[in-house]
């Protein structure tokens, strides 16, 4: 493995950009190779199993291509395909999910009494965040809420308008949610409605930035395996998706400029 290689990045869609994103902020000199499984999107509401089944294929592809590391940039892969995915092929390429970093950021903030995780039905009901959090705090009450009409509302662009208004008044106004210290946006989309989340809860919330504590402790972990490209490099990076969206072509150009040539890849039959 050498520093030069790129840093693979999957999700179900466009919200692994966020992550993306922050990744390429904080590590400007990689090159970044991003597969947003569109045609199977969303993977909040599909078995365990077929979400493993897209986890290990996607991971399959990106050591394919060459990448260094897979970062799960999906809470839903992260619960349910993590493991397998370790298991198939950990002990080639080093494996980050998006979960285990904000676990350990929010289980060592000493002043949170409770703390709220929403997320798609998948992530929610594995239960991954309480039973992860609680094996570091067992003090710290988390409350879940599965709120899965966020991904599609995100995914067809509709943030920061009346719509998504509505329907983030709607979930957030659970009685689940009541004297949250802070908020973990359980899903990687939802960075894109966070400040409409804080303003839901007058600033008075936490909204933890969950795609740049991920992308902290990629570079971190980077650090400890050597692996941090210093090369100040042009690269070009790249973008496959399994089904080609215009909502996802026109993220791809906000997160990441106009140069943006989006692939069809299709990865389930050889
Ligand atoms: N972005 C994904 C996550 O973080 C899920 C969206 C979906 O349901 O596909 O969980």
């Amino acid at each position: 493995m050498t520093a030069e290689q790129p840093i693979g990045i999957f999700d179900s869609g466009i919200g692994g950009l966020t992550v993306a994103n922050a990744i390429r902020k904080v590590l400007p000199n990689e090159k970044i190779i991003y597969f947003g499984d569109t045609g199977h999107m969303p993977y909040g509401d599909k078995s365990p199993d077929a979400i493993r089944y897209y986890s290990l294929k996607i991971g399959k592809f990106l050591e394919e291509k060459g990448c260094k590391v897979i970062v799960i940039a999906c809470n839903t892969a992260s619960s349910l395909g993590y493991e397998d995915l370790v298991q198939f092929m950990g002990d080639r390429i080093p494996i980050f999910n998006v979960i285990d970093p904000v676990v350990k950021h929010v289980a060592n903030k000493e002043h949170y009494q409770r703390v709220g995780v929403i997320g798609t039905k998948a992530t929610i009901s594995s239960d991954v965040y309480a039973r992860k959090i609680n094996e570091l705090n067992p003090q710290l009450k988390v409350k879940s809420l599965a709120t899965p009409l966020l991904a599609p509302m995100i995914e067809e662009g509709f943030y920061e308008n009346n719509i998504s208004h509505t329907v983030i008044e709607s979930y957030l106004s659970s009685p689940k949610l009541k004297n949250i210290d802070a908020l973990i946006l359980a899903c990687t989309h939802y960075p894109l409605i966070k400040r409409e989340i804080e303003s839901f809860f007058d600033n008075q919330v936490d909204i933890l930035n969950t795609a740049s504590i991920v992308a902290d402790d990629v570079k971190f972990q980077l650090e400890k395996l050597q692996l941090i490209n210093n090369q100040e490099v042009e690269y070009k990076d790249e973008f496959y998706v399994s089904f080609k969206t215009p909502s996802f072509e026109c993220s791809t150009k906000i997160f990441f400029g106009d140069q943006i040539e989006l692939i069809q890849k299709n990865i389930w039959v050889k």
